[in-house]
């Protein structure tokens, strides 16, 4: 079973969630990133060294597709800038330019033999 990131998302207690499925267990091995549209969100799935992650397909910084980030050991690098992100909780690490917000990450959830996240109804 591949290993969740820590990142957590504060969710308005009083919405009600459901399950958003991305992808069935068994497609997913070391190299996996696929992007998503869902609903108005952008989302980008990955597999590296065996921890999945779940995060918002445009840098922070100035949009920039992260679907071909480099990841590696806990941290994204966006390819236009080099900007890099923590991928434990989203916080910028480096910038080349002006500072930009954090990573949006979404935990991953499992649900039978699928995984995704949660999203607000
Ligand atoms: S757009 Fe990603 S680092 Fe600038």
């Amino acid at each position: 079973m591949p290993r969740s990131n820590k990142s957590w998302i504060i969710c308005n207690a009083a919405a009600a969630m459901r399950f958003q499925p991305l992808e069935k267990l068994i497609n997913l091995s070391d190299g996996y990133s696929r992007q998503f549209k869902i609903d108005n969100l952008q989302l980008v799935l990955t597999q590296r060294m065996g921890e999945i992650h779940i995060f918002e397909a445009n840098c922070p910084h100035r949009s920039h597709s992260l679907s071909s980030a480099v990841i590696d050991a806990g941290i994204l690098r966006c390819p236009l800038h080099g900007y890099e992100f923590s991928l434990a909780d989203g916080r910028l690490l480096h910038a080349t330019e002006e500072r930009c917000r954090g990573l949006r990450l979404y935990p991953v959830i499992y649900r039978g033999n699928e995984l995704g996240l949660m999203l607000e109804d």
